[in-house]
């Protein structure tokens, strides 16, 4: 089957109500027909995902929108013009048609046009709007490859479109604009300050890593994109993140432990371990954040107990994204240096 018979058949299982999964920008999908409840239903049990927790429905088009949406306010609408398509999913009112499972119950739908040929090929053919998480098992990282979707779901998913690694990487920013105040309710590569200058002040919630935030115990439901081994996060001034990860991995090597490190190329020479990855410089947040769900998922290969890594250094720009992903990686475990 060559690439466009592919894309055909994808198109007819999505209307068949069958699982399909597809490329995206930011992360592959696992798409089903947002206006049928019960291959939704399926893309629940695939992931394993609880219940409460909405998907985004996807579009390819504008005239789509009022099927989902039961209007768009002024700011969504600038919003759309400027980002769309692109990775930015808004949080809009629903309209009462799209069924309760896509939106856990919630009266608003979050609603994202992917920039990427294939992604708007699909949602074109099958001519219905897709909803689709990311397609992990639910608490692993999201896949950037087609076959970390192999891997995860493996027969629970009809058909995988492969279109390589995914050149984000990172799951879309999720801005909720269904009420007065804009809030910014997952960071992305469509950053905070990008969002800032099309609608003023945008509202953070619970994206910052604060060393006065009390630190939660790893809580189930915090413990998302994470890898098999608890993953530690240091945080504080480059120097001393390098020298509190050796002295850690000292101890636990010495309690006959398996550690692994996760590190920026500038620091790969103070490791003396081969189990040791790099998110890239710490200086290039586009390719950190490229990396990173692949990176955890090394982790798992090398067999490691325990993950010590190292937190990025900045919150500006894609920097608070990554910084986000990586909390919630270690579920919460962070060591402030
Ligand atoms: O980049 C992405 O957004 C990828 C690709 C496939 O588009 N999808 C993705 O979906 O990451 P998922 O399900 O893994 O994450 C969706 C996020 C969740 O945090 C969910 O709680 C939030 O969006 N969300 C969905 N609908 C919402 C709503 N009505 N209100 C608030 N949050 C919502
Ligand atoms: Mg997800």
């Amino acid at each position: 089957m060559n690439e466009q018979q592919q894309l055909v058949l994808a198109a007819k299982y999505i209307q068949q109500g069958r699982l399909v999964a597809f490329p995206t920008e930011t992360v592959y999908g696992l798409g089903a027909n947002a206006f049928d409840a019960a291959a939704v239903n399926r893309i629940f049990l695939a992931k394993g995902r609880p219940a409460d927790n909405p998907l985004i429905v996807h579009i390819a088009d504008y005239a789509t929108l009022p099927l989902i949406v039961s209007h768009v306010p002024p700011q969504a609408e600038r919003l759309m013009r400027a980002f769309w398509p692109g990775p930015l999913s808004i949080v809009l009112p629903r309209n009462e048609h799209v069924p309760d499972i896509v939106t856990a119950g919630l009266d608003t739908v979050a609603v994202r046009w992917p920039n990427h040929p294939v992604a708007e090929a699909l949602i074109k053919l099958a001519d219905l709007p897709v909803a689709a998480p990311s397609a992990n098992r639910s608490g692993r990282p999201s896949p950037t490859l087609a076959e970390h979707v192999a891997r995860d779901l493996g027969e629970k998913v009809d058909l995988i479109l492969d279109a390589g690694l995914a050149a984000i990487g990172l799951e879309s920013t999720v801005i909720d604009v269904s009420g007065e105040e804009p809030i910014l309710l997952r960071p992305g590569a469509v950053t905070l300050e990008d969002l800032e200058q099309i609608l003023g002040p945008v509202r953070v919630v619970g994206a910052h890593p604060s060393p006065d935030q009390p630190v939660r115990s790893p809580g189930l439901k915090y413990t998302h994109y994470a890898p098999r081994a608890p993953l530690f996060l240091y945080l504080g001034e480059p120097g001393a993140v390098v020298q509190a990860q050796l002295s850690r991995m000292a101890e636990l090597v010495n309690d006959g432990k398996s550690v692994g490190i996760l590190t920026y190329d500038q620091y790969l020479d103070y490791f003396p371990t081969a189990k040791l990855l790099s998110l890239g410089s710490y200086d290039q947040p586009a390719e950190a954040a490229q990396n990173l769900y692949q990176v955890l998922r090394r982790f798992d290969e090398l067999d490691v107990d325990v993950i010590l890594a190292h937190g990025y250094p900045s919150t500006a720009g894609l920097g608070l994204a990554l910084q986000n992903r990586l909390v919630k990686a270690a579920g919460f475990r962070l060591v402030w240096i």
